[in-house]
This record gives C-alpha cells, sequence and structure tokens, in this order.
C-alpha cells in the first residue's frame, strides 16, 4: 500500500478522478473514499471491504453547493449544517438522482457530511466533488484511527492511503434523520451528544428502533447489534472477573483499587481522569493495540453509564455482543 502525505493532496484528488479508491482521514475515523457520483468507483469500496451491499455509505462533502447536488436540504437540515459543519455529524436526507443507488442501497435518503480535518477538506476542494466514504476497516472489524491500522487491515486489497495522523474524534460521526418534516430521530450516537443537538433544533430528537406499533425495527441498515469487533473476545464486567488465561484489563479512569495511580499489569486506561473526548480517541487504537498483543480475553471493566457515554457504550456492547454466546 503506498501511504501519501499532505503534499499528495492534487495527487489523491486526480487518483479519486480516475475511479481509484483511496483511504484518508477525517476528525472521526478513517474513511475509504471513492467518488460518489461513479459507480464503479464505489462498487469497489463494496469489494475492498466485504461490505454488504445492503449497508449504505457516508457521502462527504466540502461545501453547500456539492451537499445540494447530493440531497434536498430542509430548514431543519440546513439549522444543523449551519451549526455543526464541518463536524461529526451525518445527516440523512432525500437523494438526488445524481447519487447513484449503491451509494444508498437502494434507499431514497443518504448520509451527508463535511468532516472537520484539513486533509479531507483539502482533497474534497481540489475534487470539487462528493466522496462516499464508509470507515475503512474490513467490515465488522474495529474502525481505524491511525494510518497503520488502515494498512493492517486491507493491506492487499488497496492501493493508497493518505496518512494524516491519529483522528482526534475516535468515533463515528453522529447519525440523524431529518429526510422527512418532523422527523429529527438519533441513528447512531457520536461525539456530538444529543443535547447539543437538541439546543439548535429547538425540538427533541426521537431515539430507538421501535416502529409506531411497537415493534422492533432497524431503522439504519448497518447498525445491526454485532458490529465494530476485535478478534480478541471482549466482555463488559462491573469488576474483575477471570482469573485464569491473559487477560487485558480496560478502565475509565481510576485502577482497580480505586486510585488513579494504581499500576497493573495488563492493566489499561482509556483515560486516567474519566475524560469522555480522551476515552473516544483512545478507544478504536487501544482496542487495536490489545488485539496485536494476543490476549486470551479483555475485560472492559465499569463501562461508565451517564448518557453522555452513549456512543462509548454503543460501540463497546456491539463489540461485546459479538461473544456473548461465549460468555
Ligand atoms: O464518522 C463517520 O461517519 C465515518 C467517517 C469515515 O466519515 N464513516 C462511517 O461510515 O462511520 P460507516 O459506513 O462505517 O457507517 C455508516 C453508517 C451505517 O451504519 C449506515 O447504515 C448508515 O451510516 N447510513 C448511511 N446512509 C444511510 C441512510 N441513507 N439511511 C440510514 N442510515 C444510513
Ligand atoms: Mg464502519
Amino acid at each position: 500500500m503506498e501511504v501519501l502525505t499532505s503534499r499528495d493532496i492534487e495527487r489523491v484528488a486526480g487518483l479519486l478522478r480516475c475511479g481509484e479508491v483511496v483511504a484518508l482521514p477525517t476528525e472521526t475515523v478513517y474513511g475509504l473514499a471513492a467518488d460518489a457520483f461513479n459507480a464503479l468507483a464505489v462498487g469497489k469500496i463494496f469489494e475492498i471491504k466485504g461490505r454488504p451491499a445492503h449497508n449504505p455509505l457516508i457521502v462527504h462533502v466540502g461545501c453547500i453547493r456539492v451537499a445540494e447536488a447530493c440531497a434536498f436540504l430542509n430548514p431543519l437540515a440546513e439549522k444543523l449544517i449551519e451549526a455543526f459543519w464541518p463536524g461529526p455529524i451525518t445527516l440523512v436526507l432525500p437523494k438526488t438522482r445524481r447519487i447513484p443507488s449503491l451509494v444508498s442501497a437502494g434507499l431514497d435518503t443518504v448520509g451527508l457530511r463535511m468532516p472537520r480535518h484539513e486533509l479531507a477538506l483539502a482533497v474534497l476542494d481540489a475534487l470539487g466533488g462528493p466522496l462516499a466514504a464508509p470507515s475503512a476497516n474490513p467490515s465488522n472489524y474495529l474502525s481505524p484511527t491511525e494510518a497503520g491500522h488502515v494498512i493492517q487491515g486491507l493491506s492487499g486489497r488497496l492501493s493508497y492511503v493518505l496518512d494524516g495522523g491519529r483522528c482526534h474524534a475516535g468515533v463515528e460521526s453522529t447519525i440523524v434523520d431529518v429526510s422527512v418534516p418532523g422527523r429529527f430521530h438519533l441513528l447512531r450516537p457520536g461525539p456530538l451528544q444529543a443535547e447539543e443537538l437538541e439546543a439548535v433544533a429547538g425540538m427533541k430528537l426521537s431515539f430507538g428502533r421501535h416502529s409506531e406499533n411497537g415493534e422492533a425495527v432497524v431503522s439504519s441498515p448497518g447498525q445491526l447489534k454485532v458490529h465494530y469487533s476485535p478478534r480478541t473476545p471482549l466482555f463488559l464486567v462491573a469488576s474483575p472477573e477471570r482469573d485464569s488465561g491473559r487477560v487485558a484489563r480496560v478502565y475509565f479512569g481510576a485502577g482497580a483499587n480505586g486510585h488513579p495511580d494504581s499500576v497493573e499489569a495488563d492493566g489499561y486506561y482509556l483515560s486516567r481522569r474519566h475524560d469522555l473526548r480522551e476515552v473516544e480517541g483512545n478507544l478504536y487504537a487501544l482496542l487495536q493495540e490489545l488485539d496485536q498483543r494476543g490476549y486470551d480475553a479483555i475485560e472492559v471493566v465499569a463501562l461508565p453509564q451517564g448518557h453522555q457515554w452513549a456512543a462509548v457504550r454503543d460501540r463497546l456492547s456491539r463489540a461485546a455482543a459479538a461473544f456473548e454466546r461465549h460468555a
């Protein structure tokens, strides 16, 4: 895999224009990008990731003009765009005919976002068009937050990665469906908090996956219960449980004996001081590292319960769901 840098922006744009797929950094995670108007190029993304065709892709834009070529905006979307773009929020909106149905997995909506990352914006600007980009990991594996993770996961299947260092937000964007008037529905929790969105929208977000008659629905096709898991079995525990085999223990702040400075062999801290941003920023990188270290199991100890931790809980409970039957 060829590693490109900030000096190669024009080259990256040229590759994308020719229908190539390039992994590039955003503020959340690395994306596997292709020209969103080119169905042939988009097809390569599904192939490289091993992604099922029923899971739609997020489209990244660098300016409003391009957003309007992809989707029909509405007053609520415009308010959210004004407040949060560029930033980690994806808006699901009715799509225009220029977006191939492969991108939207046959839906008549498309997820749009403007990434808050200098290199991603530079590429979008040089290209002058939209980029479809899912996270740059093999389907079902952890999302990459460093170029090295992309290389680890996709070498042999992908030719180019643009290296922008570590992604600072570290978890995927918040997704809200605003595709019909009156709808303001959270499809995936992320770095932007529900309260922040509600304050700008002037209305309450709806949550969950239940239709009016109470039936569970999977409203975001890719949001299946099992997702984002490391290869090492991962378990959510209230306090350390396993006493056989090599077990890594992941903490959110204070260590096993409740003291922030305690040093425990095989103990790892997502943050020393229970800081949400720091935990989100380190989450995937730590799980990637633990996967390399060959542990028999990972115990995530005392998952925080506050509503602001929704994105972290969401990703970790999906990771654990892959191993529930072995528990
Ligand atoms: O932060 C992010 O959002 C990253 C970076 C690369 O931008 N991208 C990302 O993409 O996380 P991906 O493909 O891993 O997750 C996209 C999610 C999927 O769960 C998909 O089902 C949902 O977005 N999605 C995309 N288009 C949608 C649509 N039209 N309606 C509902 N859900 C949609
Ligand atoms: Mg993903």
